[in-house]
């Protein structure tokens, strides 16, 4: 019999708005954050095998384990323990685009995409809140992209309010060639604190569809403590602005700064001109979808 496979696409994120409410007893920062799929994406194939998981990963400029500390193991490991009690098994080849440590959450969209293609690929029709609750114990930013477009965070952001999709807004994005660690920006001391409202603000600035007021609202609370540890990211967000782009923002805790452009043609201009540096420049788009079958 030929094994089943299955080929997902999963996206990237930007965050158009990042705001840290307070550290929590538990260590981990309230936020309210507004999530924004985008047209960067990774695939996963995954094909059906005895017990146990096996992955194989290509395309990825820097080293990433893959083993038991890949989340994409980790988080099949939970789906076949919890949900198929071990009795089967996934080899899944993970074909990188998304840059890693980069703010772009590439590690958690992959895991998530490992819970749903699972899903599918098992007929499994796991319950959206068991998924939720799979996806959360995995990382902050794993539950979001359960659902892809664009949506609201709470909580430490694993608390998700899906939103009418935007604009489609062209993107251009740049990532300096070293990452940054997430828990290092959070500890820094740098981060500004605010109170939720610039967050839930953007709901409504993204109905008007009006791509100047958007660029007006982008905000990231994180933004202070990733230029305090990598100054070269004032530069890059300099250097985005003077070749025309209408506004530049780091995205999650950074490194990556995404850029606003006010079409694909002058993105691709944008790109263009920043390009060279030493820096890894993608022109995307924002998008309506998540996780999907290819
Ligand atoms: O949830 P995740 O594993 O992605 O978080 C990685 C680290 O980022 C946490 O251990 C914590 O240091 C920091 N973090 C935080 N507050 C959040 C999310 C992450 O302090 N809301």
């Amino acid at each position: 019999m030929i094994p089943k496979t299955l080929t997902v696409q999963t996206p990237a994120k930007i965050n158009p708005v990042l705001e840290v409410l307070g550290k929590r007893p538990d260590g981990f920062h309230e936020l309210a954050l507004v999530f924004q799929a985008v047209g960067l994406h990774d695939d996963l194939s995954l094909t059906e095998t005895a017990p146990g998981v096996r992955l194989s990963i290509t395309g990825s400029h820097n080293p990433l384990p893959a083993d038991d500390s890949n989340l994409i193991v980790k988080a099949a490991k939970i789906f076949l323990r919890e949900v198929l009690n071990d009795k089967a098994g996934v080899r899944i080849a993970l074909k990188k685009r998304i840059p890693l440590a980069a703010g772009l959450g590439g590690g958690s969209s992959d895991a998530a995409a490992t819970l749903i293609a699972l899903d599918w690929l098992f007929e499994t029709k796991v319950e959206n809140q068991k998924l939720q609750s799979m996806a959360a114990q995995l990382g902050s930013d794993v539950p979001f992209f359960l659902t892809g477009g664009t949506a609201l965070g709470t909580g430490r952001g694993e608390k998700i309010f899906p939103w009418e999709s935007g604009p489609e807004i062209p993107l251009v994005l740049v990532k300096p060639e070293e990452g940054l660690s997430t828990p290092a920006v959070y500890q820094s001391g740098k981060a500004m604190m605010t109170n939720g409202e610039k967050a839930r603000g953007m709901e409504q600035v993204l109905r008007e569809k009006n791509l100047q007021k958007f660029v007006g609202k982008l905000f990231n609370g994180l933004e202070p403590a990733a230029l305090f540890l990598m100054p070269e990211i004032g530069e890059i967000k300099q250097q985005l602005l003077d070749a025309g782009a209408l506004g530049a923002m780091v995205s999650g805790s950074g490194p990556t700064v995404f850029a606003v452009a006010e079409s694909q043609e002058k993105a691709e201009q944008i790109a263009w001109k920043l390009e060279g540096e030493g820096w890894t420049v993608f022109v995307t788009k924002t998008i309506s979808a998540g996780v999907e079958r290819i």
